[in-house]
């Protein structure tokens, strides 16, 4: 398959590309508006951290001083400093939760916002190759991850360095050749992190790659349970999804044991410096090169390592996790919608509605054969054509050339003589109406699903529509056309959510109308219900309308024939009839039931 970075294989054994730190960075436009408070929250914890700080000082103060001269009023005086100081420090924790939660919700509303509108522009080509569940997982939780460190694992890196950096210097100053030891220890720790780092994020990608899997699973077996229930294949899929959940879960694992293997590390460096920095001081004590107290501020400050030291490994993972992804979201991000307005595009202007297809071709990307070649077809403004071929042949795909769904790959498809590539694509949209084979209705009201291109249709257009399409069944739901419809239409019949679809396309009377075989689910009657009453709105509209049914074709004023991705014969039906074999045998299987009206 060419084409989308986003279809990532669910097991790529390749080491990390570099491009996931280079991703995490360009985060940075989203935290851009952030910067004041991620500011604010690193200095308030810094702050509350030099309080901490501050406490083993005025102990060493309390031990050398007020201690040992006995003076009472000396000790509570600075109990009370370090009183405050443990407020203090209290105080700057709230209000770093308190920026942080601003921060983490605006950063991820706005990240998911951007995601969406990107999704929404990027053409039916890309949704056509990626799962769904991978961009599921990319909107939720991805941002998630990528929420988590900005908020709070960044934050903290960068108090814990500081953090560190400042009682390295603070033990160098108080007594050096011990400050020199504790500094020696972040030799260790760094040679720690660059193996940590390397197999952690490998893993955290693969692991990130299969929740959207995992979710492509989920999501296919919910919207398709009822295939997978009439056709016994439960426990089929259940196996499926336990084979996708058992290599998430084995990988999971193996995050664990990386993260066991390093963490510990991670926590022994600041106990070996704990020892040491005890060792190397009583000795120092006793050879009068240290105070006690000097050592009790010593020993307390070193224990005050431990946190940010031995947090660094999960830090750094969190780090990690976020990069990875950055990369995923990014690989969405920067996937450039193939289908936009052309530079200097134009409204369509007051048109006729004349349709050509002139020597189009068109193959999805990453196929070989293309599906049409050397099509050419014109319709006159108001002339409605059909378009017949056996199944496969490309009539779906024809037909979603003309709204610019697909672009074509040769030739041009143009209105009143301009290609529909130099009109802007809204206009263009809202001129071309469809509906397809499958028809699509969202869980929102009738209302809403009928107006869905033409959110200003006035109740009498809505009617109008409703009654062409013989769907007026809608207004006998429970609330009329605020109804709302389930998931896809669920709640509704094959045949009333065909009616509803054929009603949104022609809501408002179109110039132009593309019907994908419209009447397939309705049973006869209703068939000849709507077919009268489309024949109405066809009269004055430029349609094509792909047919299967003999019945159907006598809606049209002229038949294309599509054989094998090119139109071979155009004429009346009964033309063809009489001298096409090859339109005979397509329509023959139903022919011989129905009896078609000549025109
Ligand atoms: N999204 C897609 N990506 C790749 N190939 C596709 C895609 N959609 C259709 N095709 C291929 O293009 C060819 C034509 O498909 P199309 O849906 O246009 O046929 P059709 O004439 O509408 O058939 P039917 O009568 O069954 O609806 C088929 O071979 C199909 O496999
Ligand atoms: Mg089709």
């Amino acid at each position: 398959m060419s084409g989308y970075a986003v279809t990532v294989e669910p097991m790529s054994p390749d080491p990390l590309p570099r491009s996931a730190l280079a991703n995490l960075w360009r985060i940075r436009s989203y935290v851009r508006p952030y910067v004041g408070q991620m500011v604010t929250m690193v200095a308030v914890s810094a702050l509350g951290v030099g309080a901490t700080i501050v406490i083993p000082l005025i102990t060493r103060a309390v031990v050398d001083g007020p201690v040992k001269r006995g003076d009472v009023r000396g000790i509570v005086l600075l109990a009370a400093l370090a009183l405050a100081f443990g407020a203090g420090e209290a105080g700057m924790f709230f209000v770093r939760r308190w920026v942080q939660s601003t921060v983490a919700a605006g950063l991820e509303n706005q990240i998911r916002n951007d995601l969406y509108a990107h999704l929404q522009r990027l053409p039916l080509e890309f949704h056509d190759q990626v799962q769904t569940g991978q961009l599921v997982s990319r909107a939720t939780s991805d941002l998630s991850t990528i929420r988590r460190f900005l908020s709070f694992g960044l934050i903290f890196l960068i108090v814990n360095v500081a953090t560190y950096l400042t009682v390295a210097g603070l033990l160098i100053q108080l007594y050096w050749p011990l400050g020199v030891l504790v500094a020696a220890g972040a030799g260790p720790l760094a040679i720690i992190t660059r193996r940590f780092e390397a197999r952690f994020i490998r893993v955290s990608r693969r692991i990130q790659d299969q929740q959207g899997d995992v979710a492509t699973i989920v999501e296919e077996s919910a919207v398709g349970v009822r295939a997978i229930k009439s056709f016994g294949r439960r426990r089929h899929v259940a196996r499926t999804f336990e084979v996708a959940a058992r290599q998430l879960h084995d990988d999971s694992l193996e995050r664990a044991r990386v993260v066991a293997r390093f963490w510990p590390l991670f926590d022994i460096v600041p106990n070996a410096l704990l020892a040491a920095v005890l060792l190397v001081g009583a000795l120092a004590v006793g050879s009068g090169a240290l105070t006690v107290g000097g050592l009790v501020a010593f020993v307390s400050l070193t224990l005050m390592l431990i946190w940010p030291v031995g947090s660094l490994g999960w830090l750094l993972a969190t780090g990690q996790e976020a990069a990875t992804a950055a990369d995923r979201l990014y690989e969405v991000l920067d996937t450039k919608p193939s289908i936009v307005d052309r530079p200097g595009a134009a409204d369509v202007p007051d048109t006729e509605g004349h349709l050509r297809i002139e020597g189009v071709g068109f193959g999805y990307p990453g196929t070989g054969e293309p599906v049409l070649h050397d099509v050419t077809l014109d319709v006159a403004p108001g002339e409605t054509v059909a378009l017949v071929g056996v199944t496969g042949s490309g009539k779906t795909t024809l037909t979603a050339l003309v709204p610019r769904l697909y672009d074509v790959t040769a030739g041009r498809i143009t209105l009143d003589g301009r290609d529909v590539r130099d009109f802007t694509l809204s206009s263009l949209r809202r001129l071309v109406s469809t509906a397809f084979e499958d028809p699509t209705l969202f869980s929102a009201s009738v209302r809403e699903n009928l107006t869905l291109g033409r959110p200003d249709a006035s109740d009498e257009q809505v009617s109008e529509a409703l009654r062409i399409a013989q769907a007026e069944f809608a207004y006998d739901l429970p609330w009329g056309l605020d109804t709302r419809i389930g998931e896809q239409g669920l709640s509704l019949s094959g045949g009333q959510r065909q009616r509803l679809a054929l009603a949104r396309a022609v809501l408002g009377r179109p110039r132009v109308l593309v019907l994908d075989d419209p009447l397939s689910a309705l049973d006869v009657h209703t068939e000849a219900l709507v077919e009268e009453a489309l024949r109405r709105v066809l009269a004055g509209t430029t349609a094509l309308l792909v047919v299967h049914r003999p019945s159907t074709v006598a809606l049209a004023d002229r038949v294309a024939l599509l054989q094998d991705g090119t139109i071979t014969a155009v004429g009346t039906h009964s033309e063809l009839m009489a001298t096409v074999p090859a339109y005979r045998a397509v329509l023959s299987a139903t022919a011989d039931e129905e009896e078609v009206p000549a025109r």
